[in-house]
């Protein structure tokens, strides 16, 4: 039912109004608004921005990084080849009903296809309960408990042999 696709500069209105709702604002802590006009056009080598939809519909907006290439050294010294994922759904109405978790498959399976990557990681903050569980049904592992800028997060990760 969900067909990823690259965002584009058109998503930025969609983004925005997503930015201000009260799951996304709360899951994604000390980390500011993207700059959306600036970024959406924006085309690096180490990071895909997308759109998940639903019959035609966008529903989730999904980043994958390199960690280790990044250009903010968010992860720090990450080791290579890793790939971190961030993800949320835009609509209230949309959460719970089994879409993250098959954006995720995807997401998953998009990373591995390419041969070197080792592992995703994903770091929602310690107290996004909800988010933490949804990764553990999905095969990540907590890591480590690591403070990024003034988030507390929990650190999970996937490694491609643990994959199914
Ligand atoms: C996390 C998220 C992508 C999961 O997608 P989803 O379509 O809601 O999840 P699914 O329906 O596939 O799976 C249900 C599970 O998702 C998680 N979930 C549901 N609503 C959620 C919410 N508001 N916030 C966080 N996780 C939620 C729960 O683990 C839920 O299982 P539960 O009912 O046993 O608690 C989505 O809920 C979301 O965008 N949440 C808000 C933003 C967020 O927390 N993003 C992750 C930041 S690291």
């Amino acid at each position: 039912m969900i067909h990823l696709r690259s965002a584009t500069p058109l998503d930025a209105p969609t983004l925005r109004a997503w930015d201000r709702k009260a799951h996304v604002v709360a899951a994604r802590g000390g980390d500011g608004d993207m700059d959306w006009e600036y970024e959406l056009p924006r085309e690096v080598s180490w990071r895909e921005f997308l759109i998940a939809e639903v019959h035609g519909r966008p529903v989730g907006f999904v980043q994958i990084i390199d960690a280790a290439l990044e250009e903010t050294h968010y992860w720090g010294d990450a080791e290579p080849d890793l790939r971190a994922v961030d993800i949320w759904l835009g609509e209230e109405a949309d959460l719970g009903r089994g879409y993250g978790t098959e954006i995720m498959n995807l997401v998953i399976g998009r990373c591995f296809a390419d041969d070197a990557v080792k592992a995703v990681i994903i770091d929602p903050l310690a107290g996004n309960t909800r988010a933490r569980r949804f990764y553990e049904r999905l095969g990540f592992r907590s890591v480590e408990r690591r403070v990024f800028g003034d988030d507390d997060c929990m650190v999970y990760r996937l490694d491609r042999e643990s994959w199914h």
